[in-house]
C-alpha cells in the first residue's frame, strides 16, 4: 500500500514550476536523511536534463521496457544515481510508452505497480514523481502511482478561483475513481507586485486556504525579515537547471532552501503545516 512515501507534483499547465519544485523537493527530503528516488515521467525529461543526466535521455534501456512484461529489464537497470538522491530518467520514447498505456486495460496502474511500489518497499523511503504538463495517460498514471500530489502555481493565474476552477475540474473525476491527496498548494515565480497580494489573500479565503503552507502566507507580506510568500523568483533556480544540479547544491545559500525544506517536511507529515 503506497502511503504518503510518494508524491507527484503535477497537475495544471506548462511552465509552472513542476519540475523545478520535484527536483529540489526530492534534494530536500534527501537532505533530511531519506533515499529518494526522483521519476521522471514527462517526455521533456527537464528533470533528467535538470540532475545533469541528459544522457540518460537517449539510454537504450528506458521505462518503456520495465513496462514490458516479456523484457528482463529491472527497475534497478534503468535507475541512475546523483549525488543527493537517484532518478528514473526520462527517455526519447516515453511518448510511445504513453501509447502503450493509454491501449492497455490495466496500463493506468503500470507505474503503480512496476515503478512506485516495488521503490518504496525496497530501496527508498520516497517517490517524488515529476509529471507532464498535460493530463494525459502518464499524468494519470502518476496520480494514480503516488496518491498523493503537491500543486504549483503561478501568480499568472487571473484570480484564485479561476485556479480552483481549474483545480476542480482536474481533480474531481480523479476522486470519483480513487482517493487522491492534495498534500499542498505552492504558489511559485513570485516576484512581489500587487497582483500577487490580492491573490495569496484571495486564496487563503478559498477552499484551498489550508494546502498553502506556512511559508506561503500573506502575513509574509508583513514581515520585515520575509521576502515575502511562497516561492520567490529566483534566477539561481534557473541557473542550477542549467548547471544539471538542485538548488542546494548550486547555491547552499539560496533563502528558498528552507522553503523547500518544509514542503519535504509537509510530504514527511502528509499534511499541511498551516
Ligand atoms: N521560483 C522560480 N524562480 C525563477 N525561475 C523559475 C522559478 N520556478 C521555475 N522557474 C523557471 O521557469 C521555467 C519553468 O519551470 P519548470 O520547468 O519547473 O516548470 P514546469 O511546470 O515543470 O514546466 P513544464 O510544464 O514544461 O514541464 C524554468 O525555466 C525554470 O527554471
Ligand atoms: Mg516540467
Amino acid at each position: 500500500m503506497v502511503g504518503t512515501n510518494a508524491v507527484s507534483v503535477a497537475l495544471q499547465k506548462g511552465g509552472v514550476g513542476k519540475t523545478t519544485i520535484a527536483i529540489n523537493l526530492a534534494e530536500r527530503l534527501a537532505n533530511r536523511g531519506n533515499e529518494v528516488l526522483l521519476a521522471d515521467l514527462d517526455q521533456q525529461g527537464n528533470a533528467t536534463e535538470g540532475v545533469g543526466l541528459a544522457d540518460a535521455y537517449e539510454a537504450e534501456r528506458h521505462l518503456g521496457h520495465l513496462l514490458d512484461d516479456d523484457d528482463p529489464t529491472t527497475l534497478g537497470g534503468i535507475i541512475r544515481t546523483t549525488d543527493a538522491f537517484d532518478v528514473l530518467p526520462a527517455n526519447a520514447d516515453l511518448d510511445e510508452v504513453e501509447n502503450t498505456i493509454r491501449s492497455n486495460t490495466f496500463g493506468a496502474l503500470w507505474i503503480r505497480n512496476q515503478v512506485v511500489e516495488p521503490a518504496v518497499s525496497g530501496d527508498y523511503d520516497y517517490v517524488v514523481v515529476d509529471s507532464p504538463p498535460d493530463m494525459g495517460p502518464l499524468s494519470d498514471a502518476s496520480l494514480i502511482a503516488t496518491q498523493n500530489v503537491v500543486v504549483p502555481m503561478r501568480m499568472s493565474e487571473q484570480s484564485a478561483s479561476g485556479f480552483e476552477r481549474m483545480f476542480t475540474q482536474q481533480v474531481a473525476p480523479i476522486r470519483q475513481e480513487m482517493e487522491l491527496d492534495v498534500l499542498a498548494v505552492v504558489p511559485n515565480v513570485l516576484e512581489g507586485d500587487n497582483e500577487e497580494k490580492r491573490i495569496i489573500a484571495d486564496l487563503e479565503e478559498s477552499q484551498f486556504g489550508d494546502l498553502l503552507p506556512a511559508f506561503a502566507r500573506s502575513d509574509h507580506f508583513d514581515d520585515p525579515s520575509s521576502p515575502g510568500p511562497g516561492i520567490r523568483k529566483r534566477v539561481a533556480l534557473k541557473r542550477a537547471w542549467r548547471d544539471g544540479q538542485p538548488l542546494a547544491a548550486y547555491d547552499s545559500e539560496s533563502d528558498m532552501l528552507e522553503r523547500f525544506d518544509r514542503l519535504a517536511a509537509i510530504v514527511e507529515e502528509g499534511t499541511t503545516d498551516a
